[in-house]
C-alpha cells in the first residue's frame, strides 16, 4: 500500500490531541452521588412504576454497566491485537503510517479502558463495596470465552466480524456522548468528562476500524473471504447480542449486596420489576 499525505496528517493531529489520564481528567472532583448517569432511560420509560429514587439508582447503575462494557471491550482489543491487528496486516500490504496509525489506536483504547476502570474503582467506594465486587455483576470480556473464540475462528476463516464490533461499538460510545450532552447539569461531572474526552478521541481515531474493514474488503479475494464479507456485520452482530444476554445474568446477581448499600437494595428491587418484562425489552435495556 503507498502512504498517502492524509494518513501523516491524522498521525499529527492525534498526537497533536492525545489527552493525559492524570493531567486531563479532574479526579479531584470525585463523584457526585446524587446525579444520574444515563439519565433519560431512567425517567419510568421502560422500568415501569419508577420512583424518583429508582429513576436515579437506574439511571447510575446503567451509567456504571456502560462504563465497565466500554472498559472491557476495549481492554480485550487490547489483549487480542496479536490475532486481530498483526496477524491480518501481515496478509496485506500495509504502510509504515497505517502501522503507527494501529499503534496509537491501541494505545488510545487502552488509556480508555483504564480511565473508564479508574471511574468504576472509584463508585465502588461510594457504594461500601470493592472494586472487585462491584465488577461482579458488571459486563466482563474474558480472553477465554465462547465470544472470543467466535471472533477468532470467524478471523481464522478469513472473516473481520471482530473489526466490525469494533466499528460498532466506536459508533455507540460516540452516541453516548451525544445522548448526555443536551443533559449536561444532570450529570455526574466526572462522569461527563470522561465521556466528553473518550468522545474527542473515538472521533479522531473511529476511521481506523473502518479502515480495517476496507483493507479486507479491498484485498481480501479467497472465495471464503468474498463469503464472509457479506456475512461479518452480522455475525458481529449475533455474537455481541449472546454477550449482552450473558451480562444480564450477571447484573441480575446485584441482591447479594443488598446489606451493603441503599443503592442496592434499590437495584435488587428494580431487577424484580425488569424481570417481569419481555426479554427482548431487557435485552434493549442493556443496549441502550
Ligand atoms: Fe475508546
Ligand atoms: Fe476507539
Amino acid at each position: 500500500m503507498k502512504t498517502d499525505k492524509s494518513l501523516k496528517r491524522k498521525i499529527q493531529i492525534q498526537n497533536a490531541h492525545a489527552w493525559d489520564i492524570e493531567q486531563d481528567i479532574p479526579w479531584d472532583l470525585g463523584i457526585d452521588v446524587n446525579k444520574d448517569l444515563l439519565p433519560a432511560i431512567g425517567e419510568g420509560h421502560i422500568v415501569p412504576d419508577c420512583t424518583e429514587n429508582e429513576a436515579l439508582v437506574f439511571s447510575q447503575a446503567l451509567g456504571l454497566i456502560t462504563a465497565a462494557a466500554i472498559a472491557e471491550h476495549e481492554k480485550i482489543l487490547v489483549e487480542m491485537k496479536q490475532n486481530f491487528y498483526y496477524d491480518i496486516i501481515k496478509r496485506y500490504d500495509v504502510c509504515d503510517d497505517f502501522k503507527t496509525l494501529g499503534e496509537m489506536f491501541f494505545q488510545d483504547e487502552s488509556k480508555h479502558s483504564q480511565t473508564f476502570n479508574r471511574y468504576i474503582d472509584l463508585y465502588a467506594g461510594q457504594l461500601n463495596v470493592t472494586p472487585d465486587e462491584l465488577r461482579s455483576i458488571l459486563p466482563i470480556h474474558q480472553r477465554k470465552s465462547i465470544f472470543s473464540f467466535l471472533f477468532k475462528l470467524n478471523s481464522l476463516m478469513g472473516g473481520m466480524a471482530f473489526w466490525w464490533a469494533v466499528f460498532t461499538l466506536e459508533e455507540h460510545s460516540m452516541a453516548i456522548y451525544k445522548f448526555i450532552r443536551p443533559v449536561q447539569n444532570k450529570i455526574d461531572p466526572l462522569y461527563f468528562t470522561i465521556h466528553k474526552l473518550h468522545f474527542e478521541e473515538e472521533v479522531r481515531h473511529a476511521s481506523f476500524a473502518q479502515s480495517m474493514i476496507n483493507l479486507y474488503r479491498r484485498e481480501g479475494s479467497t472465495f471464503l473471504e468474498k463469503i464472509l464479507k457479506k456475512m461479518d456485520f452480522g455475525i458481529a452482530d449475533a455474537i455481541e447480542k449472546l454477550w449482552i444476554i450473558a451480562q444480564y445474568k450477571r447484573f441480575a446477581k446485584v441482591s447479594k449486596f443488598k446489606d451493603r448499600h441503599p443503592f442496592f437494595q434499590t437495584l435488587t428491587d428494580i431487577i424484580e420489576k425488569i424481570n417481569q418484562l419481555p426479554l427482548r425489552q431487557r435485552i434493549g435495556l442493556l443496549k441502550k
